[in-house]
């Protein structure tokens, strides 16, 4: 019997989770930007920048495919109230515990399939997709943010580019090593994605970042991290052209329901 990419990637996520719970010396680390090395940080800082200053404490989050939490609860931190939906149900678990560490009682987390979402009458203010675009059908994941997302709310989406041949060559070597299903090879986001996103909403703003991070690890024994990150930073700018080879983008739609 033929498995879909979607059980394939279930499984994985869904074991690797399993494994971190059975550790008895599990620890949440750091969250958010914080969790990446600093060099590779600046997407997530600029995604946690914009988020803290458009979610106010009464609005509704909703954060898909959160994994173990590790953006969801630097999105909690701002009080709102957050829902936070996995499909792999131990990746789930770390994710309240990682809540539970932080003290954080504003998250609602569910077990769920991001293609087959049911709110009913449900609607939210924020909506967020940190990693995930390629475990998901484009159409569907569309159509269910636009059922559950407010008129003025706004979709907010941090990925990797297809295009960068470091992202590209790691996912082939994995899907070669039978760790990745086909599917996410296929559906890595690259500059259709994008225009596919500004054809499907009113107004797409797009900031990339990371066009020669594959220098950081270098970069960093050369100089420190901080300089590292910021020559990183400033190559994006000079070489702006060069941007559909980034290694990262957030995407921030707004809806056209208006
Ligand atoms: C790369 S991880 C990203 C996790 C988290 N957003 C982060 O950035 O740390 C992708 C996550 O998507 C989840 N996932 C994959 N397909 C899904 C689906 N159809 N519905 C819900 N979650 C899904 C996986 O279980 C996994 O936790």
């Amino acid at each position: 019997m033929k498995v879909s990419g979607k059980v394939i990637e279930y499984e994985r996520y869904n074991s690797k989770s399993e494994e971190k719970l059975n550790d008895p010396h599990i620890n949440f680390g750091s969250s958010g930007s914080k969790a990446f090395p600093v060099y590779l940080q600046s997407p997530y800082i600029f995604f946690e920048e914009y988020a803290a200053r458009v979610i106010r404490s009464e609005m509704k989050v909703l954060d898909l495919c959160c994994g173990d939490g590790v953006h969801t609860v630097s999105l909690a931190k701002s009080n709102a109230n957050v829902t936070a939906i996995d499909i792999a149900e131990n990746s789930i678990k770390i994710a309240k515990l990682r809540a539970l560490h932080e003290r954080l009682n504003n998250i609602e987390f569910l077990v769920a399939d991001v293609e087959k979402l049911n709110f009913g009458e449900q609607k939210f203010d924020i909506i967020i997709l940190v990693g995930s675009l390629s475990y998901l059908d484009l159409t569907s994941l569309i159509s269910q943010i636009k059922k559950y997302l407010k008129p003025e709310g706004k979709f907010i989406c941090v990925d990797s580019l297809d295009h960068n041949l470091i992202y590209r060559t790691n996912r082939l070597i994995h899907y070669l090593c039978s760790r990745r299903s086909w599917s996410t090879l296929v559906r890595m986001p690259n500059m259709r994605t994008i225009k596919y996103f500004k054809r499907e909403f009113h107004d797409v703003k797009i900031k990339y970042f990371g066009i020669f991070c594959f220098l950081g690890p270098v970069l960093t024994r050369i100089f420190n991290e901080t300089k590292a990150k910021n020559i990183i930073d400033y190559l994006d700018i000079k070489f702006a052209l060069l941007k559909k080879y980034s290694f990262k983008f957030v995407l921030i739609a707004s809806n056209n329901q208006l």
